[in-house]
């Protein structure tokens, strides 16, 4: 193996369990254990997920490695310091903030994520690309979600750690994220060896909600049975589950999560006017192209029998109209 790499390895290891004893055992680490705390994480959530903090000195970090002789440009290169514009020598890329592992998925740490507790920006600070690190690749949680994602054949995908973090305390132990970055064909070829069944769980307010919509062609073409669960009122999964607790975030949202046909009708419905009659027919015509892509006439059916009922239009008519879509695509195919 690269002499590079398993030194960057190893000072990721020393650095993450840095981390977490400053938060811990550390008077520097107070603040971040009670901003954790109000977030609603126990000790042994904290753990768990090998939460950190890194202090706000400029160069606790750079100090100890440069102690324990490491190259710092290769610590540099690794996304663990920072150059200095000025002069020689390297500071710590992450200063104040709260410390989010990433493992791959034998549970090698290979980035971080790092958290501002008040309002710096970036809000969330990610180690960049390096050699052990490819965004594209990388799943949060994948090594902890991984057994029981086999074992239920099924994997919940959310946006964000805290997402992770909380589902996986609500009981929802094969739950990952994307982080931000959207998802890849390649994040689908590390999970479709593992499972069969997607539910994405992105957030409820319109960035979460578009990304959710286009995650499924690309889910699909993979060949998963994907469903989505819907969030009310621009809520994430942290915040549903500390509104209303673990049981009905299982009950009402994953449990409750929608195949993937109903979640298209339901995503392009905000765009239309109901009460006006013109945008009422305007939806009932989108509504009907997307069930003419439906491969199961039994499947065709039922929402067909839904939308008709709920728009009040007869069963027949609607189907009829169906028809002549399909036909039409089938001719211009
Ligand atoms: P909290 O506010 O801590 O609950 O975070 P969140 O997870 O709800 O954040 P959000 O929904 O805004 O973003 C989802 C995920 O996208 C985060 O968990 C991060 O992985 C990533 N992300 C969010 N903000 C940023 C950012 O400013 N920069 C980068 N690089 N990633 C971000
Ligand atoms: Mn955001
Ligand atoms: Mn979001
Ligand atoms: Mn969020
Ligand atoms: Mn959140």
């Amino acid at each position: 193996q690269d002499p590079d790499k398993a030194k960057l390895y190893e000072a990721y290891e020393f650095t993450g369990k840095l981390y977490q004893h400053i938060l811990k055992n550390t008077e520097q680490g107070k603040q971040a254990m009670e901003y954790l705390r109000a977030r609603g994480l126990s000790d042994k959530l904290i753990d768990t997920f090998g939460i950190g903090y890194a202090p706000s000195n400029w160069d606790t970090l750079a100090q100890l490695l440069e102690k324990r002789q490491y190259a710092l440009p290769l610590m540099e290169k690794g996304g663990l310091l920072s150059a200095r514009q000025e002069g020689q020598g390297y500071f710590d890329k992450f200063r104040d903030r709260i410390m989010f592992p990433i493992c791959d998925w034998k549970g090698r740490l290979i980035a971080f994520g790092g958290r501002a507790m008040g309002d710096a920006q970036p809000k969330y600070l990610n180690s960049p690309e390096t050699m052990l690190f490819y965004k594209s690749k990388s799943l949060y949680n994948i090594h902890l979600a991984r057994p029981q994602i086999r074992k239920k054949q099924q994997i919940v995908l959310f946006e964000g750690y805290m997402d992770v973090i909380k589902a996986w305390e609500a009981g929802v132990t094969n739950g990952v994220a994307t982080m931000g970055t959207s998802l890849t064909e390649e994040h689908t070829e590390i999970i479709r060896k593992q499972a069969d069944q997607v539910i994405v769980s992105y957030d409820g307010d319109s960035a979460g909600q578009n990304a959710a919509y286009k995650s499924i062609p690309i889910l699909e073409q993979a060949g998963f049975l994907v469903k989505i669960a819907m969030i009310p009122n621009g809520q994430d999964p942290d915040d549903y589950i500390t509104n209303n607790g673990s049981e009905r975030f299982v009950r009402e949202i994953i449990d409750g999560a929608v195949p993937t046909i109903k979640y298209k009708l339901h995503y392009f419905r905000k765009n239309f006017k109901m009460q006006e009659d013109g945008e009422k027919l305007r939806y009932m015509k989108q509504a009907l192209k997307i069930l003419a892509d439906v491969p199961s006439p039994i499947e065709r059916e039922h929402y067909v029998k839904e939308l008709s009922s709920e728009f009040h239009y007869s069963f027949d008519t609607t189907l009829q109209d169906l028809n002549e879509i399909r036909l039409q695509a089938e001719k211009s195919n």
